[in-house]
């Protein structure tokens, strides 16, 4: 896939010789947690965003798990910058992840080591449009909901979620979609498989509260808090599958995604089918943050290489 320095329980190796063993627990039962974080080349250099948020989400994911990360906050962050510089890359997305190792077979966890791992590779488009580069994408209803919060600890960023992400995803895709949105045992909209969902109605920007089993993105919170910075108006609501398709736009984020225009939902267009106004005008700023170019967010989010 790509090459470099992968850094595996406080060293930096090779990539292909970060390997595991088969009997590994997490790759059994799904115990583990992870991150993704971007590196943007900024006007001032290389910086991590919001670095400090991704690690405190990891902390307490491996919290909610019982797992013991042999590291502090301030390790893992260090860890991270250290792994950016040894691949020497300007840009790049960032995958640390934690999980219970090889040891004892056997559902419970805690007799296995936990390792650490943080890999970082150029991801420059996660999720495309199929109608082409500049285009939104094209999304449908899964038939899977959301794993709901009595079942799964939504708020953990757990490996064992995905599962439910790989089919909504999977089955979109063999649709004919570009992604899925989730809704949840009470049939409000949660989230896509792997971002966070807003809507635009009436010129107010609305996306599901984390009640609703949704991860709560850093990408999410950043657009809420440069929402509020510029006084667009917005509401953190229950959303119903219907209002999806009479918003004038939708749009969804995360860390690989970054803001993604939504085109059409189940067949029907939104808006006109192009990125709406509010969303370019989000895109913008959020980009003006990432890259160092904002007054207020970027001091405060961008955590410098060097
Ligand atoms: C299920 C899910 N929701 C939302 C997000 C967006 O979160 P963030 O903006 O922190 O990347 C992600 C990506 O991490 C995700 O996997």
């Amino acid at each position: 896939m790509t090459q470099g320095k992968i850094w595996l329980n406080g060293s930096l190796v090779d990539w292909d010789n970060a390997n595991i063993h088969v009997l590994t627990h997490g790759l059994h039962y799904a115990t583990g947690v992870f991150e993704g974080l971007r590196c943007y080349k900024t006007v001032n250099g290389s910086a991590i965003f919001r670095l400090s948020d991704h690690i405190q989400r990891l902390m307490d994911s491996a919290r909610i798990y019982f797992m013991d990360l042999g590291y502090t906050k301030q390790q893992l962050e260090r860890a991270v910058i250290e792994t950016v510089k040894a691949n020497g890359m300007e840009e790049c997305y960032i995958r640390p992840i934690a999980y219970y190792g090889y040891g004892k077979m056997g559902v419970n966890p805690l007799p296995n080591k936990v390792s650490v791992a943080i890999a970082a590779w150029k991801w420059d488009e996660y999720l495309k449009s199929s109608d082409g580069a500049d285009k939104g994408v094209r999304m449908m209803v899964s038939s899977w909901i959301r794993i709901d919060n009595r079942a799964m600890p939504m708020r953990a960023k757990a490996t064992a979620n995905y599962a439910n992400s790989v089919l909504a995803r999977v089955e979109a895709i063999k649709a004919g979609f570009d992604e899925a949105i989730m809704l949840n045992s009470a049939g409000t909209v949660v989230e896509a498989s792997a971002e966070n969902i807003f809507l635009v109605k009436d010129n107010i920007l609305v996306t599901p509260p984390i009640s609703s089993g949704a991860l709560e993105g850093v990408t999410r919170s950043s657009i809420l808090a440069i929402a509020k910075e510029n006084a667009i108006e917005y509401e953190v609501r229950n959303i119903s599958r219907d209002e999806l398709y009479t918003a004038t736009e939708v749009f969804v984020t995360g860390t690989a995604a970054e803001v993604k225009p939504v085109a059409e939902i189940d067949n029907r267009t939104i808006g006109d089918g192009q990125t709406g106004k509010r969303t370019k005008e989000l895109r913008l700023l959020f980009d003006a943050v990432v890259h160092g170019r904002d007054t207020k967010f970027s001091k405060m989010w961008l955590t410098p290489i060097n």
